[in-house]
């Protein structure tokens, strides 16, 4: 029988494994920071050993991209040391191990094609390169880890743009939205069934893990608020107005396809998945 083992408990896509490892009755174990803190060696190996999983996924990140600039060592110790120690402790028990980057590894200078998993990384910022370290971290202390580039993460939660947006708009007459700023909006409903999926299949590597289709941060804000029936007048703008600490690749939309042909699966549209998740959680907005 697998038992589960979560780290970064009360994060969106760990708050989405709980619902759903709860749903199909599996047994798992989620920790939050205080009860685990993942760039403690000594405690990740002995709370590991301990529970003896068969599964470890690594839901805990240093998400924070723009605080990365400044807090660039907390960010490697979270996003490098993290999943190296989580990747150390899953051969000392022979539990499978699932880790989670992102689509900051690139620095969204390719203009004709959605990014495949063979491309050419170059991070632009902290953020990007701790997770792009944490990728390597993992790969050196073992090959048979199974890693998802996820990008522009909403689900359940506050730490979401969706969630952002309308906050935002019940304090302002009108939205300025970067409309040069391209990726994916990816659902974590999503990426938890094709996690538990590849997992069944004893899928490993790297893959790009995103809803199918890509947009504009402007063409996501206005599908938000249409879809949430809210007629506040949306401006596109340069994303370089908002003078952000941390610089966002112009475009980082990666491509599915290669999961989806190894699970023999389609994955839905991001305006499909996005209507969805407005629809389930409109009485928490
Ligand atoms: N969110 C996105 O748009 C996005 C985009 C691309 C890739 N990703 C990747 O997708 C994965 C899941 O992201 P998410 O959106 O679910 O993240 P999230 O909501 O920010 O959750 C991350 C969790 O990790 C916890 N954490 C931070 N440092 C920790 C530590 N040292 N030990 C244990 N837990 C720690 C955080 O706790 P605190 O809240 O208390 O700090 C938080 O609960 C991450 O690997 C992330 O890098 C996310």
């Amino acid at each position: 029988m697998k038992k589960i083992f979560i780290t970064g408990r009360y994060g969106q896509l760990a708050n989405e494994f709980e619902r759903y490892l709860t749903k199909n009755s599996i047994d798992y174990i989620a920790l939050e920071i205080n009860e685990l803190d993942i760039t403690n060696f000594k405690s990740v190996v002995e709370t590991i050993k301990d529970c003896s999983p068969s599964v470890i996924i690594n839901c805990a990140a240093y998400n924070l991209v723009d605080q990365a600039e400044q807090d660039y060592l907390i960010a490697h110790k979270v996003n490098v040391l993290g999943p190296r120690n989580l990747a150390i402790s899953s051969l000392e028990c022979g539990a499978a191990f699932v880790h989670y980057s992102s689509d900051y590894v690139f620095d969204g200078a390719k203009i004709d094609d959605l990014y495949i998993e063979t491309d050419s990384v170059n991070p632009i910022n902290e953020y990007g390169k701790s997770k792009l370290l944490g990728e390597k971290a993992v790969f050196d202390i073992t090959s048979s880890a199974l890693i998802f580039r996820l990008s522009w993460v909403f689900g359940e939660g506050k730490q979401n743009f969706i969630y952002k947006l309308i906050k935002w708009q019940e304090n302002s007459s009108f939205l300025k939205i970067a409309c040069d700023e391209f990726s994916i909006p990816t659902y974590t409903e999503m990426v938890v069934e094709v996690t538990m999926k590849s997992l069944e299949k004893s899928i490993t590597g790297l893959y790009h893990l995103t809803n199918t289709d890509y947009c504009s941060r402007y063409e996501w804000a206005r599908f938000i608020l249409k879809k949430l029936g809210i007629n506040k007048h949306v401006h596109p703008v340069s994303m370089s107005i908002f003078n952000l600490p941390a610089k966002r690749p112009a475009f980082s939309a990666m491509n599915n396809e290669e999961i989806c042909s190894l699970l023999n699966i389609q994955i839905p549209t991001w305006q499909e998945s996005v209507e969805f998740h407005i629809k389930k959680y409109l009485h928490s907005f």
